[in-house]
């Protein structure tokens, strides 16, 4: 591997306040007592903090078991239940406490306390129980964003059943691959959902999954979200309150081994269809709720709130149990940003006294474009800390971020994290030196380092492989179904250097500075980040091959203003070029709309263009590298002797921008 170049140089260094660090609990002293403690005994530091941070109804007495590598066990003879962490042993301290503050698409404001949460989980858990789930079984939540979605999450883990939980806006192919992927026992699902003023059919998209599928389905409970009708199909359509009736407000939850599954949430790789990433109980809940101490910096006065959707893994970890299990008050928010305009978001934090608020950079960077006037007009004076998370924030936004709705007074916390990893593991604390751009260092207890494709550590400023060293508690556990596949993904090192058995490869090039800050470069594979969502460039290449009237097809990232990375397709017909004008332009329209079904409408392809064949070398090899410059509209400065057809470059230069 060519040694990855940086072209960013940002070297503004934003220090915390003094009044910053009098605010937030955690003092310089603490945090480099907890670097000290985690450099010198990596699983004595977790081990301790696992002890201190969650209830174990059995306490472990092995912190890590790496006889297995890489297949790590955390705290693996200790017993909890993750419902039990996250509501039940507050509920002595906070039991009018709010846990979750709701707002609908349409404005409408529900509350729930602590108590009701629990009264709510423990009736769905008692609901799931008699429909037959049982502890280890899957069940696969389609939901959109409201309360339910997180009382069904949390009544599975309360029962110990495995929940996957689909993004909304996935096809009901795509729903369908992940339920039989999962073998789901069970779908939990919503007549519709609510977004932007519209409403979105789910249970449809789920009875056309199961047409096809499902095999191991035997119940779907549906909650009504909305008045309109949904078809019901009799003996295996249930309503979520008529299945609820009669159930108790109490269940006692099941104690589980740390090293049970909590869940699987499906992602996107290079390669293959999605992958089931499977996380653990015990050492997944720890990592979760150590975050939301350090790097929110949660207490009691807070109000948290998390924009991503519970589909992903920012939504399990920062909405669906982090903040719970550090007792906190948090919000929920069904709608989108730009609706009824662009300053919904900042209307919500004022309405409700958001102090601490975490999004995404698309979402900086989609409102900035409206201009400060709209945050202007809201009081945000509440906001104590900012966070970002699924891509890199570039420069421009942060310091908008930092300005127009921090204030100038709240810390950015850019996060670098992935599904995989569970939870935040570069980042600063509220109270670290920021660069704007920089993810900044790792946390205490994660072993980050940049290596080269050999393993062997690399110098200040040089771009390579970002790997985690070390395994901690919240890592992946495998691939649900396909171990093999978790093995050669992750720790491609293995056998090939000292301790690259347990050298996790995380996927990203970034480099490390003078400072020892990190700044991530972006993906190296194929996968897309676009609107901080992954995307296989495989998936999408499938999804348009299966398409009758497609022959061949490559799809290349391109730069994005807003999106971060926009999908540029190149594609082959088995049929006549269309010529430029309507023709052209509805074949265009009909392709994104196949990939919109079988994907999701977030993998349609930003632009699609038509040649007589693909640039290949003589051997048959895709050149990614020359699509990517023609997506970018660059001037071809490769070689190109050798393709196969020079010639389609021409044809394939001229995008048709949607
Ligand atoms: O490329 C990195 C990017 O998002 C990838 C992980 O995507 P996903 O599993 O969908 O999880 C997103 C939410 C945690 C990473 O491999 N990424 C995530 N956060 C950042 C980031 N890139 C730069 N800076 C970040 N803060």
């Amino acid at each position: 591997m060519s040694k990855i170049e940086s072209i960013l140089t940002e070297s503004r260094v934003f220090t915390p306040s003094e009044q910053l660090k009098r605010s937030v609990a955690l003092t310089e002293a603490d945090i480099a007592q907890m670097y000290a403690k985690a450099e010198s005994d990596h699983v004595g530091f977790w081990s301790d903090l696992a002890r201190e941070k969650l209830d174990w109804f059995k306490p472990f007495t092995v912190g890590l078991d790496d006889s297995n590598a890489p297949h790590f066990k955390w705290f693996s003879d200790g017993e909890l239940n993750v419902s039990y962490n996250c509501i039940d042993r507050h509920l002595e301290t906070k039991s009018d406490k709010l846990a979750i503050i709701f707002e609908a698409d349409d404005g409408t404001v529900e509350r729930y306390t602590y108590k009701e949460l629990h009264d709510q989980v423990c009736r769905f858990a008692n609901t799931l129980v008699a429909q037959g789930v049982q502890k280890g079984d899957r069940v696969v939540i389609y939901m959109p964003m409201i309360p339910q979605a997180v009382i069904a999450m949390q009544a599975c883990a309360r029962i110990g059943a495995i929940h996957s939980v689909v993004f909304g806006g996935f096809s009901a192919e795509s729903l369908r691959d992940r339920i039989d992927d999962a073998g789901a026992r069970l779908v939990i699902t919503a007549n519709a959902g609510c977004r932007g003023g519209k409403t979105i059919p789910l249970k449809k998209a789920v009875d056309e999954a199961l047409e096809k599928g499902g095999d191991h389905v035997r119940k779907v409970i549906v909650f009504r979200r909305t008045k309109d009708d949904v078809a019901m199909k009799a003996g295996r359509d249930i309503d979520w309150y008529e299945a609820e009736a009669g159930m108790s407000n109490y269940h006692d939850p099941v104690m589980v081994d740390s090293e049970h599954p909590l869940f699987l949430l499906y992602t996107s790789g290079s390669t293959g269809r999605p992958k089931g990433v499977q996380h653990s109980t015990g050492g997944y809940l720890l990592n979760a709720h150590a975050t939301c101490e350090w790097m929110f910096d949660l207490n009691e006065q807070d109000v948290f709130w998390c924009t991503a959707d519970v589909g992903w893994i920012t939504g399990h970890t920062y909405v669906a149990y982090g903040p719970l299990s550090v007792g906190a008050t948090m919000l929920m928010f069904e709608g989108v940003p730009t609706y009824p305009d662009a300053g919904r978001f900042w209307q919500v934090c004022q309405d409700h006294g958001v102090t601490v608020f975490y999004t995404a950079p698309t979402a900086i960077r989609a409102l900035m474009k409206f201009g400060s006037d709209l945050p202007s007009q809201y009081d945000l004076s509440k906001l104590r800390i900012l966070g970002t998370v699924g891509e890199p924030i570039n420069p421009e936004a942060w310091i908008w971020y930092y300005h127009e709705i921090g204030g100038g007074r709240c810390p950015i916390i850019d996060t670098w994290w992935q599904t995989e990893t569970g939870a935040h593991m570069l980042a600063p604390f509220p109270i670290t030196p920021l660069k704007p751009g920089s993810c900044t260092k790792a946390l205490p207890g994660i072993d980050a380092a940049i290596v080269d494709e050999a393993g062997q550590a690399l110098e200040d400023n040089e771009g390579g492989l970002l790997v985690i060293k070390k395994p901690w508690p919240s890592m992946i556990r495998t691939v649900w179904g396909d171990d093999d596949r978790y093995q050669k993904t992750y720790f491609p090192l293995m056998g090939s250097i000292k301790n690259g058995d347990s050298c996790y490869v995380v996927g990203d090039s970034a480099y490390q500075d003078e400072g020892g800050y990190f700044w991530i470069l972006g993906r190296i594979d194929d996968v897309l980040n676009v609107s901080g969502h992954r995307l296989g460039t495989m998936e999408i290449e499938s999804a348009l091959v299966s398409h009758p009237q497609v022959a061949e097809a490559a799809v290349v990232g391109r730069p994005d203003d807003i999106k971060g990375e926009a999908v540029s397709a190149f594609v082959v017909l088995n049929r006549e070029i269309p010529d430029e004008g309507a023709e052209r332009d509805a074949l265009i329209q009909v392709l994104r709309d196949w990939v919109a079904k079988e994907i999701g409408a977030i993998a349609k392809p930003d632009d699609i263009r038509f040649g007589t064949n693909l640039p290949k070398t003589r051997s048959g090899k895709i050149m990614r590298r020359l699509l990517k410059t023609l997506a970018r509209g660059e001037e071809i400065l490769q070689d190109t002797s050798t393709l196969e057809d020079p010639s389609v470059l021409e044809q394939f230069k001229k995008p048709k921008r949607l």
